[in-house]
């Protein structure tokens, strides 16, 4: 896949580009069954919530090596969907993966993420400008009853707001203030759902505002997150720099390779 000229215009000007059904039913079925093996895995690059020690998040899917290693996740970063896009908004063939996760947000327990840009915690890794992307795909379908996400159009432009740290959920994170949120809610065009069948995905910039509810629905709200930097945007060194699983240091350049990927590592995972 290529994105046109008029869609790469359209990411700097909104922030993000969606996806509906960009992956088929069969991929997404494989890389469910990856979702369930690896949720299995008691590890720190799992974070677990609620009555039930549910799944909030599992990093590192991509990499060949760990506990959370997942061929077929790895597979699907390297398709022209996924990679080929982020690197044609980055402007830029030389990006590496500066991590992947994946949000399980289960049914009653899976909590929201409160609006926030993801480069405030990126430039605290050491990271100078503010030209990253992250591909989504939403592996089961995603309404705004299971919590699907949201994002401003255009607030990327806004620049790095002075957020605030909410301890509030398992995953502690940096988000917008809310007297800035209620002037941003304001100032931009009403927030956009990610919603869709599983397989729908969306491009977003790294200071772009998003958020997602509660999950209230019965069933899981699972999506993959896979986010990219330049290479020659790595991080400079930091005083306690944060874990590889959300910190990578491998900033070897990715290689795109074949849209089949996918079905091929389902089909050595299965033989
Ligand atoms: C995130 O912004 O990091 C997660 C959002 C979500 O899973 O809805
Ligand atoms: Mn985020």
């Amino acid at each position: 896949m290529e994105l046109t000229p008029e869609q790469v215009k359209q990411f700097d000007r909104d922030g993000f580009l969606l996806f509906p059904n960009l992956f088929s039913g069969e991929e997404v079925d494989i890389l469910r069954q990856e979702t369930d093996r690896i949720s299995q895995i008691r590890s720190e690059m799992v974070v677990r919530e609620g009555e039930t020690e549910a799944v909030k998040i599992m990093f590192r899917l991509h990499e060949t090596d760990g506990e959370t290693a997942s061929p077929a996740f790895r597979a699907a970063a390297h398709t022209p969907r996924i990679l080929r896009a982020a690197q044609q908004c980055l402007h830029d063939d030389d990006v590496y993966m500066h991590h992947s996760k994946l949000n399980m947000k289960a049914a009653i327990e899976g909590s929201a993420w409160m609006w926030h840009q993801d480069f405030h915690a990126w430039h605290l890794d050491g990271i100078a400008e503010p030209n990253m992307a992250t591909m989504t795909v939403v592996l089961t379908e995603a309404t705004p009853l299971n919590g699907c996400m949201y994002v401003l159009p255009g607030s990327h432009r806004e620049g790095r707001s002075d957020p605030r740290r909410d301890e509030s959920t398992a995953y502690k994170l940096w988000v917008a203030k809310t007297p800035d949120m209620k002037e941003y809610m304001k100032k931009y065009p009403e927030p956009v759902p990610i919603v869709g069948g599983a397989g729908t995905a969306a491009l977003f910039h790294c200071n772009l505002l998003h958020a997602s509810g509660h999950n209230l629905s019965a069933e899981d709200r699972w999506q993959i997150f896979f986010c990219f930097n330049q290479c020659k945007n790595r991080p400079a060194n930091v005083e306690n720099p944060r874990p590889d699983y959300v910190r990578s240091r491998n900033w070897t350049p990715l290689t795109v390779s074949a849209e089949d990927g996918i079905v091929t590592a389902g089909r050595e995972l299965a033989a």
